[in-house]
């Protein structure tokens, strides 16, 4: 799959691709049948809302679920992303498989990605991109991705570090500067968009867009799968932040063919017998030459 010149100059001008139904309701349902055992598990990588039991994120599926490591090397998904950075080769920088439960899933503050990756991971640079594939149907009652058109020519914002809010921490964008940034993408008129379709439908969103959710008081669960590709000469200098959060193998994504959901490939899953103790292990240094 080539994005034509057309998606380039919106995504350009945006900072978001959408593309509906993307992945076929067979492909989908192998991802989402192996949901309820990721969940289950009482593990470091599953992070739960605040005040229940409900998964808010389950980290790095794709390093022992494999069809989470199909999916996390699909071409469909990879190949676009790889377009957009003059086709350098890509790292997995995060792999999060978000609940966003019916009656329970919490909000998303407003936010870039990059501030977290620059801020904890010290990533150097905003050549990262975010991908969201839903596995629910998303509508605007199950708490969708609300995207600022526009909003990553801002740049990396000036961020603050939100401990409480959420049960995970966020560097989030102050009101004041939300407020202005929709105004100039257009107020009422489009400064605010969320993209909403079937399962399967992918978005592409560049690492500086402000995006944010609100919780989910919907009957309908929203769980969508996020991964956050690197270009492999931008890694991140230190490990302040558990591997399972912030990946620490910096080798190019490799493509399985495009069938890959429905057919059998091997696929290698390095934690499928449990998460090693180094993963756990973290540093406030720069840690480049361990790497
Ligand atoms: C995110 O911004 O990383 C997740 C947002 C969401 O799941 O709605
Ligand atoms: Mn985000």
């Amino acid at each position: 799959m080539r994005l034509t010149q057309t998606q380039l100059d919106a995504f350009d001008r945006e900072g978001y691709l959408f593309f509906p139904g993307l992945f076929k309701p067979d492909e989908v349902k192998t991802l989402t049948d192996e949901v309820p055992a990721l969940y289950a598990r009482r593990e470091a990588f599953n992070v739960r809302e605040k005040d229940s039991d409900a998964v808010r994120t389950n980290f790095a599926a794709h390093l022992y679920s494999e069809p989470f490591a199909r999916l996390a090397r699909h071409p469909r998904m990879v190949l676009p992303v790889q377009q957009l950075f003059d086709d350098e080769p890509l790292y997995m920088h995060q792999f999060k498989v978000n609940g966003k439960m019916a009656f329970e899933g919490d909000v998303w503050q407003w936010h870039q990605d990059y501030g977290t990756w620059k801020n904890d991971d010290w990533m150097p640079t905003e050549r990262a991109m975010n991908v969201a594939i839903f596995l629910d149907d998303v509508n605007e009652f199950n708490g969708p991705l609300m995207f600022i058109p526009g909003s990553h020519k801002k740049g990396g914002i000036d961020a603050q570090h939100d401990l409480t809010t959420t049960s995970y921490p966020l560097w989030t964008v102050d009101n004041e500067l939300i407020a202005a940034l929709v105004e100039r993408a257009g107020g009422k008129q489009g400064g605010i968009v969320s993209p909403k379709g079937p399962a399967g439908s992918m978005i592409l969103f560049h690492s500086c867009l402000v995006h944010a959710s609100t919780s989910n008081l919907s009957p309908w669960n929203r769980v969508s799968v996020y991964l956050s590709l690197c270009a492999v000469s931008n890694h991140i200098q230190r490990f302040k932040r558990p591997e399972f959060i912030a990946h620490r193998d910096f080798t190019p994504i490799d493509c399985l063919p495009d069938d890959c959901l429905r057919e059998r490939c091997p696929v290698d899953l390095p934690w499928k017998d449990g998460m090693p103790a180094s993963a756990l292990v973290t540093s406030a240094e720069h840690v480049k030459e361990a790497a």
